[in-house]
């Protein structure tokens, strides 16, 4: 049979996360310490404006960029969070997902061959939209030594001779868990503005946030005409089945990516962008959730780094990047091993970037008790290793 598929599509890696967890599916009473999905349902008055939204027969389309209610919404809400300002009527596009806001805003720039910077470990789909734009991608890769934060001086050689005409930032990080506070940020901007690099700021674990206040990139000086800034209702408000995102930036970008929104989506489910609304008014609900996540992180990170897993404190998010070098194993095979001998599923670091085989991302979106459970097991998993 002729070959119909395209060459770059062809090319283009399967995710890591996915592959792994196909073995997973086999598994029987396994533990999953694997999925970036929070595991808790969302707030009930927000399922019950989407079951409410639906008896009213909302099941139209919306206009492209979205609901003006919702981007009128989450402009008040960025305003009084973050003084961030944005015009709901240009400046404001809402999405299927931060996955769909990603690809937008790299198809929105991207030439054919340009460079685009990607800070390693990195959430999968950051690379991949690169190339499926068909752009090039420049690494640079954090070091545990560091805490896995842009070491400064490599961003500025970098940016000096690759010239890339943007990056994709991401904090608080998957897989990392690290934020940066508003110094280190100031220096990443400075940076940036040199070189005039745009700013593709995915910051869709803002809300979970235990030690940093999110600064988001846009509001640092001189920075919001170079950012599109990402963001989405999956994980704060434990949204992933709605889909829905938005993403804010110049009102020429966003017109670009509303452009493309316009053919290939037409517009998020308009169900999904009531119970959006909705949402924004559940910061109670929200908090609560954040409060449960800080209890595990503190809980895991301290039996972790106890058996000699050796783990940096995440500021965010739900993620713990761990070291298995102390083991001898490469991570695909200390995650194999784990999940044979057992039944605790995680990811391999190489999921998250090549040069990572000496870690595995643990997700603690899971309940206490399982937790509890996975790490017994990982100790016994420890124990008999060495
Ligand atoms: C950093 C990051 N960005 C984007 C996404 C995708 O989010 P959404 O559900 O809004 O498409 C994820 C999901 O895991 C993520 O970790």
């Amino acid at each position: 049979m002729k070959d119909f598929v395209a060459k770059r599509i062809k090319k283009l890696a399967p995710s890591g996360i996915r592959q792994f967890f196909d073995l997973v599916l086999k598994t029987k009473d396994v533990v999953s310490l694997g999925v970036g999905e929070p595991d808790f349902v969302a707030p009930w008055n927000i399922r019950e404006k989407a079951i409410y939204s639906l008896e009213q027969g909302y099941t139209s389309y919306t206009s492209n960029k979205g609901l003006l209610r919702l981007r009128l919404e989450i402009a008040y809400f960025l305003k009084k969070h973050y003084g961030l300002v944005y015009d709901a009527e240009d400046e404001i596009l809402i999405t299927t997902g931060v996955s769909q806001g990603l690809d937008l805003a790299v198809r929105a720039v991207v030439n054919p061959n340009d460079r685009v910077l990607i800070i390693y470990p990195c959430y999968v789909a950051y690379p991949a939209a690169v190339e499926i734009a068909g752009g090039r991608i420049t690494g640079l890769y954090t070091k545990e030594s560091e805490g896995f934060k842009i070491n400064l001086k490599e961003l500025e050689a970098v940016l000096k001779k690759n010239k890339p005409k943007a990056m994709i930032l991401n904090y608080p990080s998957n897989p990392t868990g690290v934020s940066y506070t508003r110094e280190e940020l100031k220096e990443i901007n400075l940076i940036c503005a040199k070189h005039d690099v745009l700013v593709i700021s995915d910051e869709i674990y803002d809300l979970i946030s235990y030690d940093y206040k999110q600064i988001p990139f846009a509001t640092l000086k001189g920075a919001k005409s170079r950012t599109i800034y990402l963001n989405g209702f999956s994980k704060g408000y434990a949204m992933t089945g709605f889909r829905v995102g938005f993403a804010c930036g110049s009102k020429q970008i966003i017109a670009q990516m509303a452009k493309i929104h316009s053919f290939v989506m037409l517009c998020a489910p308009i169900i999904s962008q009531l119970a959006a609304v909705e949402a924004l008014t559940s910061q109670k609900e929200v908090s609560l959730m954040i409060r449960e996540y800080k209890r595990r992180r503190d809980y895991i990170t301290d039996e972790l780094n106890q058996m000699g897993l050796r783990t940096i404190l995440p500021q965010g998010a739900f993620y713990c990047f761990c070291s298995v070098k102390q083991t001898k194993l490469d991570s695909l095979e200390f995650a194999k091993k784990l999940l044979k001998e057992v039944k605790v599923a995680v990811v391999p670091g190489q999921a998250f970037g090549s040069s990572y085989k000496d870690f595995i991302r643990i997700s603690y979106a899971c309940v206490f008790e399982d937790l509890k459970e996975a790490i017994s097991r990982i100790k016994k998993f420890k124990t008999k290793l060495s």
